[in-house]
């Protein structure tokens, strides 16, 4: 077994109808994807996924579907029109664009981090099961000086982004000789800050007051229907407000296929609390969220990691990273944003956004607790993880190749495919579409009659159909069908009246979310 790099990973997304480029007849537009038969599939059955968690499954918490374009002072009190910006740099040789918060980083995983890591995995192979790295990291002169120069970066740089010091900044690149990743010029043009928001007219004006923002996080939409959604769902604190819908950020670099779009989509939730108890509330959040992850995805896959730079609205934050090919990434963040929203909200507004609590008869602006994963970068670890090239036995007695892609049954766009041995056998054909259609109101399923048996099971691999039933001339005897498994590729016989339930047990969501 053998997992595909990154490159075939997009190109069989590509192959299998799961995500094409924006716009490819026109050469593409940078970091905008469209979903395909397949990707719309999953897309839809990833979001069905957290809705019924963290909706249907929750009694205090209800969902909203607020517009993508809110009045602009949203984004005035929320801070996206002073704050939300990315530190921008050109090489003046190459012309290429980078964001300088990046390119610091970036030296301090390569050349710092991964000079750490090298001492430790000698030490480690040397000194075997007695190997303590905790003392090594404590003791040893090399990693101690290594890690004394990444502190000093570390503190450089956070005190630049925080003092907003974007000369400090550039120093730093300077200093350091940080080169072009393209041309290796260090040859580097001012830093600037970069506001990532897109902004368009709303009606026929085209003077500043007319100018309205695309939203770049749902958040902003749950924080102003607040009251409206308390009153008329009689909710208590605490109790939360959770949407799926599209944000938009003009990403400098937008690299690494849908992990960092221009456009894509939230999956958001605001959990309102009693101020002093959110502590509790984003320790509940943080296992929650990663007990959802982890029930499709491997643990050893998974981890948190906490923020050494806090936003400027949250208390507490950290992130659940993911493996992808490329690293250990962000998949999702938990951010406690204290009472920043709402009391922003309230006071540009001037209209009141508070709880009245009825066991201490008094009114106050509820602390949030926020869990926000993107549905895009959700879905690419599950393509990632998902997609494996498999050594199988084959026809001739000799071994084959097979890429499959094996994602839980409940989320793979086609549960079922019903396939006739035979095309060109009408009773074959005539009874195979009667079972589809019996079955198409249940789960998605598919007829396909087209190519050979073992072509047509190969394709459903790849497009990650966890069971194929197969009608041949037995079926026509008795009744039965052979049901094929994905995963072990094993073929059991079974009455037709058995195929619903079967596929049914599998892909049902109380397999997964049956403890949440
Ligand atoms: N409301 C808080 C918020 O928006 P964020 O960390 O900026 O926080 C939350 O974004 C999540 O949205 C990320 O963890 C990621 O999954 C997704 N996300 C953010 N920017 C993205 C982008 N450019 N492309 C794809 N997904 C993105």
């Amino acid at each position: 077994m053998s997992k595909p790099d990154f490159k075939k990973i997009i190109a069989h997304c590509k192959e299998y109808g799961y995500i094409f480029q924006s716009s490819e007849i026109y050469d593409g537009l940078s970091a905008v994807y469209d979903y395909g038969p397949y990707g719309a599939e999953l897309k839809k059955n990833i979001k069905d996924y957290w809705w019924t968690a963290m909706v249907h499954m929750q009694e205090n918490i209800v969902g909203l579907d607020a517009a993508i374009f809110m009045h602009p002072k949203t984004w005035k009190a929320s801070g996206h029109v002073d704050a939300f910006n990315d530190p921008l740099v050109d090489n003046k040789d190459s012309k290429k664009r980078y964001r300088a918060d990046v390119l610091i980083e970036d030296y301090i995983a390569n050349k710092v981090d991964k000079k750490i890591n090298k001492e430790i995995d000698k030490a480690a192979k040397r000194f075997g099961d007695a190997f303590d790295e905790a003392q090594f990291r404590a003791t040893n002169g090399r990693v101690l000086q290594y890690q004394e120069k990444k502190d000093k970066i570390l503190e450089r740089f956070t005190a630049a982004m925080s003092g907003n010091d974007m000369a400090e900044m550039k120093q730093i690149i300077e200093d350091l000789e940080i080169a072009c990743p393209e041309s290796g010029s260090k040859n580097w043009t001012d830093v600037r800050q970069f506001n990532l928001m897109f902004s368009t007219q709303m009606g026929a004006l085209a003077d500043g007051s007319s100018k309205i923002y695309l939203r770049p996080e749902t958040a902003q939409g749950i924080f102003v229907n607040f009251l409206n959604v308390q009153k008329t769902t009689r909710q208590k604190l605490p109790f939360g407000i959770a949407q799926i819908g599209k944000a938009f950020r003009n990403e400098i670099v937008a690299r690494q296929f849908i992990f960092r779009m221009r456009e894509f989509e939230q999956m958001e939730m605001q959990f309102f609390v009693q101020p002093g108890t959110e502590m509790k509330w984003y320790e509940h959040w943080k296992a929650k969220r990663m007990q959802w992850h982890r029930a499709v995805l491997p643990e050893e896959k998974l981890k948190f990691h906490d923020h050494d730079n806090l936003a400027h609205y949250a208390n507490a934050a950290l992130d659940i990273e993911f493996e992808f090919p490329f690293g250990f990434k962000e998949l999702e963040g938990i951010h406690s944003r204290t009472d920043f929203d709402l009391g922003a909200h309230q006071e540009l507004s001037g209209k009141k956004l508070q709880y009245f609590d009825p066991e201490k008869n008094e009114s106050y602006v509820p602390y949030v607790v926020e869990t926000s994963i993107g549905v895009d970068r959700m879905f690419l670890t599950i393509m990632t993880n998902g997609l494996i090239d498999e050594e199988v036995p084959d026809a001739k007695g000799g071994t084959a190749v097979r890429t499959v892609l094996k994602i839980h049954p409940a989320l793979a766009p086609v549960k079922l495919a019903v396939l006739p041995l035979l095309k060109n056998k009408e009773a074959l054909t005539d009874k195979a579409r009667s079972i589809f259609n019996d079955l198409r109101l249940d789960f998605n399923c598919q007829y396909d009659e087209k190519d050979a048996i073992g072509k047509r099971y190969r394709r459903q691999d790849a497009i990650g159909t966890p069971f194929c039933v197969t009608v041949d001339f037995d079926t026509l005897e008795d009744d039965t069908v052979t049901l094929r498994d994905r995963d072990t590729m094993e073929q059991i016989r079974i009455p037709i009246s058995e195929i619903k339930s079967r596929i049914s047990d599998k892909t049902d969501w109380r397999n997964l979310l049956a403890e949440f």
